[in-house]
């Protein structure tokens, strides 16, 4: 293909709706000179009259141009629509690239289309990387956490830059190379099942307090002080803001007059899908899936509010300062199960997928940038790097604070079922606790069921090999092996 453009561009972006044209401006304002494309020209020339002005940007009206216009090995981070807009931009790319070349998917993939892109570019001897991108339109362009999956050897190519323009926390890049194929895309998979955890905790301290008669702002006032302490995080902030927001129309918290159906573009339920593939329970994340799944069910709701009995739901007249401590405690208490089931998720995965990640580092690169930044995701890596831990759990610090908050969060979860508030991200991650912690489980009832009508067989505690008990008989017991 002949091209007029000079090869001068050190990075390219393809595809120019808000996260590709906030990177791309990212990469200009550290200096970079940024080759842009998008599919409708129209996007690029509106690009380059808002922001051309900003760094040193090569814009192309055709691919080939802007191949053409990169140095090489050519560097080019994809940001289109996910699913069939990134198959059909890579499908027009590798027909014009040359070995060595090295080709980024910055959308949210499934990480087996990852893993699957990745083995078709290598065969073509390109280096296919697929990248998380976490903070939204405002990390995109001040620096987000940034997950790349990979060659290691193509790393070497890309990671300076992805490195460069990513968030800091204390001067360390919130980017490092997560693993090969779908590794990064993994890892930003299961970010996004934490967030929808985190911010399902939140609403539901929401939801008690309201419950235990606080109005808006003084639920807004409770936030921002926790947002002090050891629950100091992004989604909190956030949450004081949306809730001092007022509607211009009716006066209102704006908070009232929000429709209560949650929407969702399908990375938790992903989480869980493949939680469940893998045998690693994160309830928490389920239960915050289904939450909004049950938000959105209209009829449901309806059918529920007409007929289903149960108490009125209030929680006033009890004392209100222990009250809402009692939520901090079971906030936090939740939060840091769900982190304990995601990261768990992250470690079977690769082990599964021979990925080698290494917990401490994907803690490292969540500190700041990302949608699920937090205090307490610093205090989560120095307890990976000093231990190789089978659970947070299992953190000595972490322990300590489930001493300090087990007796409180217990109390409030109890009260918020008792008077009828949902609370089942706050019950799942105390139903985690006291599973993983129980000397019995009653799982040895549901063998023995599965055994009386399936013949399904059960062993003992008291010796080895599998045994089954002529249940429509006698009644003995065999050993079948
Ligand atoms: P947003 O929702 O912010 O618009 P998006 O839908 O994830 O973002 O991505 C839209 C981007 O993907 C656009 O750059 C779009 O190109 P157009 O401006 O031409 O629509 C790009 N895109 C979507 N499908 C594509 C395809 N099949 N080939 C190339 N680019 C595609």
């Amino acid at each position: 293909m002949t091209s007029t453009a000079e090869a001068t561009a050190q990075v390219g972006v393809v595809g120019l709706a808000v996260m590709g044209r906030n990177l791309a401006r990212n990469f200009a304002n550290h200096g970079y000179t940024v080759a842009v494309y998008n599919r409708t020209t129209a996007r690029t020339d509106e690009m380059m009259a808002a922001h051309g002005e900003e760094g040193s940007f090569v814009p192309s009206a055709e691919l080939a141009d802007f191949v053409a216009s990169l140095e090489r090995p050519r560097r080019i981070i994809i940001m289109v629509q996910a699913g069939k807009g990134t198959d059909a931009t890579i499908d027009s790319l590798v027909e014009l690239l040359e070995e060595g070349d090295i080709v980024v998917d910055g959308g949210n993939a499934h990480y087996e289309d990852t893993q699957r892109r990745e083995a078709a570019l290598r065969a073509k001897g390109l280096h296919f990387f697929g990248v998380g991108v976490s903070g939204g339109e405002e990390g995109a362009l001040n620096g987000p956490s940034i997950m790349p999956g990979g060659p290691a050897e193509g790393y070497k190519a890309i990671g300076p830059l992805l490195e460069d323009i990513s968030a800091k926390y204390d001067g360390t890049p919130c980017c490092a190379h997560i693993g090969p194929d779908g590794a990064g895309h993994f890892v930003k998979m299961v970010h996004n099942g934490i967030e929808y955890a985190d911010m399902e905790f939140i609403a539901e301290a929401y939801d008690v307090l309201r419950a235990a008669g606080l109005s808006v702002p003084e639920i807004s006032e409770t936030f921002r002080e926790w947002n002090t302490g050891d629950l100091d995080s992004y989604l909190i902030e956030i949450t004081s803001e949306v809730l001092d927001q007022t509607d211009a129309t009716t006066g209102k918290a704006l908070v009232d007059v929000i429709s209560d159906a949650a929407g969702q573009k399908g990375t938790g339920r992903w989480t869980v899908q493949i939680a469940l593939e893998l045998g690693v329970p994160v309830n928490t994340i389920a239960e915050s899936v289904f939450a909004r799944g049950i938000s959105g069910h209209a009829d449901l709701r309806a059918a529920g509010r007409e007929h289903v009995p149960g108490p009125a739901r209030s929680l006033a007249g009890g004392d209100r300062a222990q009250l809402i401590e009692g939520v901090r405690q079971a906030l936090w208490t939740a939060k840091v199960v769900a982190y304990a089931q995601g990261l768990d998720l992250i470690r079977t995965a690769s082990l599964q997928n021979d990925w080698n990640v290494d917990v401490a580092s994907v803690a490292t690169i969540w500190r700041a940038g990302c949608i699920i930044r937090a205090r307490l995701l610093e205090r989560i890596r120095a307890e990976y790097a000093a231990d190789n831990l089978p659970t947070l759990l299992a953190a000595p610090s972490i322990v300590a604070g489930i001493e300090e908050t087990n007796e409180g969060a217990r109390r409030l979860i109890g009260a918020a079922q008792q008077a009828g508030v949902p609370v089942p991200g706050f019950a799942a991650a105390l139903a985690y606790l006291d599973q993983v912690r129980a000397d019995r489980l009653p799982a040895a009832l549901i063998q023995g069921q599965r055994d009386f009508f399936g013949a399904h067989t059960y062993q003992r505690v008291d010796t080895e090999g599998t045994f089954h008990t002529e249940w429509s008989g006698d009644r003995s017991e065999t050993r079948l092996d």
